[in-house]
């Protein structure tokens, strides 16, 4: 069975549900106190095996280069200055994977994003990151995923349970229980109503895919709100093709939504030492 060393990471997206702070930024550079979402993402990644990023961008996500990059005169003035720590920090960046770009041209949907990586993914299983979802995990994520994906070799979503009111938001599946904390996928349906859902088993941006789903992708076919979706795409698939979902252990913030970014940026807040006791105080008394 091949290994899973390359991750794509959709970073296109115009952001718009975060205007204005995303007029001149991308969204993914937006800080979860004091580290960019796309940094957690590209963390999670490399802490599952992952070894060579890619980045599907477009034309304004410029400063996800240069975050990715080395920045030779901050890290000279943090040398000058005898800040070891932060020019540490600053240098591991740069160094966590290898990283590649290929940029998305029109904005045709998620598939189309993916099948825009498939010259740099080639024939090899790959994973998918999306960069509104966090999750926060003892083990990472995409580190359990990759775990089920070893032992069947066929493709793993990670899923968590979402209310049903919530459920127009995400991929849902069709679920039949394996085990704890796996099921095999019967029947995947993008964004569907309460009354229309198959479960409450939603996708939450991770996926481990094998290189056949560009095939179905190549066709180009339309579904929700007029874009090339990967959900439709993995419809397809799971027509011809088991598949896992793995119910991972971890919390899920969709940084997609600014209510739920709200709530991640305090609950990230509070898990540090340095910020804990002040910022209880502080909501307690507000
Ligand atoms: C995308 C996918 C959806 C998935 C979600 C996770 O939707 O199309 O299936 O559940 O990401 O965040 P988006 O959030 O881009 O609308």
């Amino acid at each position: 069975m091949k290994r899973i060393r390359k991750a794509v990471i959709p970073v296109a997206g115009l952001g718009t549900r975060f205007l204005p702070a995303t007029k001149a930024q991308p969204k993914e550079m937006l800080p979860l106190v004091d580290k960019p979402l796309i940094q957690y993402i590209v963390e999670e990644a490399v802490a599952s095996g992952i070894e060579e990023i890619i980045f599907v961008t477009s034309s304004t996500k410029r400063a996800i280069e240069d975050h990715f990059d080395r920045a030779f005169e901050l890290e000279y003035r943090l040398r000058q200055k005898g800040k070891k720590s932060e020019l540490d920090q600053l240098q591991q960046i740069s160094n966590m994977a290898k990283f590649c770009y290929v940029r998305q041209k029109s904005p045709k949907g998620l598939g189309h994003a993916i099948y825009t990586a498939q010259p740099l993914v080639g024939d090899e299983p790959f994973a998918v990151l999306l960069g509104d979802d966090i999750i926060d995990a003892k083990i990472p994520a995409l580190k359990q995923m990759i775990a089920v994906y070893q032992k069947y070799g066929q493709v793993v979503l990670g899923c968590t349970k979402v209310a049903k009111s919530e459920t127009h938001k995400y991929g849902i599946i069709d679920p039949l229980p394996v085990s704890d904390r796996l099921v095999k996928v019967k029947r995947i349906v993008e964004k569907p109503r309460a009354a229309q859902a198959p479960s409450q088993l939603a996708v939450t941006g991770r996926y481990v895919l094998t290189p056949e789903i560009f095939k179905i992708l190549a066709k180009g076919r339309k579904g929700a709100g007029g874009e090339i979706q990967l959900t439709d795409a993995l419809a397809v698939y799971f027509k011809n093709h088991p598949g896992y979902a793995c119910v991972y252990q971890g919390d899920y913030y969709d940084c997609g939504s600014k209510l739920e970014f709200i709530k991640a940026i305090v609950r990230f807040s509070l898990k540090r030492p340095e910020f804990k006791k002040e910022l209880k105080k502080y909501l307690k008394n507000i």
